[in-house]
């Protein structure tokens, strides 16, 4: 079975995580959805809430579960039996990092990184900017599932101005 990981923070997913999962489910046997619990930094939404967003949008892919993990992302993929890590790039500034880590995750355990142009309709989105634009009261509809939409409204009150 051919089994990839797609991680990240994911909080929230955005369309243009969706568009990578949706893309990288067609190509694999199973995709597992791995999201990071980073101990240092408190997100707006628990990972559970995360997890419960990303269940929602991705059930109709099929095969792709959604799972969370802490520690290293190659400790993760072999726990998965997945040797593969689909990662989206965005633009060339994504690169330089992106890289780092592949060559890392290849070194440390042999798993593998596979680059997926993001669809340019997705290029200028991310998770900060439209928890930013939410924030201040901002239409996100075009960006995220609606069920984001509806949690990211109820979560922030638009701050006075
Ligand atoms: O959505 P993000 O925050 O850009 O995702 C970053 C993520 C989760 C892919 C990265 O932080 C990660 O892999 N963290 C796990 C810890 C780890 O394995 N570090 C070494 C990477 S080479």
């Amino acid at each position: 079975m051919r089994r990839a990981v797609c991680p990240g923070s994911f909080d929230p997913v955005t369309n243009g995580h969706l568009d990578i999962i949706g893309r990288a489910s067609r190509l694999f046997d199973e995709v597992i959805v791995g999201v990071l619990v980073n101990q240092s930094k408190s997100g707006l939404f628990t990972v559970e809430e995360r997890i419960e967003m990303l269940r929602e949008v991705t059930a109709s892919y099929g095969n792709v579960r959604v799972a969370s993990f802490r520690g290293l992302l190659v400790d993760f993929c072999r726990a998965q039996r997945a040797t593969v890590l689909i990662k989206g790039l965005r633009a060339v500034s994504d690169f330089d990092y992106e890289l780092q880590m592949a060559q890392m995750n290849i070194g440390l355990a042999g798993v593998e990184t596979l680059f997926m142009p993001t669809n340019p309709l997705y290029s200028f989105l991310s998770s900060s900017l439209v928890k930013d634009v939410a924030k201040w009261g901002g239409d996100v509809t075009p960006h995220v599932p609606d069920v984001v939409r509806d949690a990211l409204k109820a979560r922030l009150v638009p701050p006075p101005p």
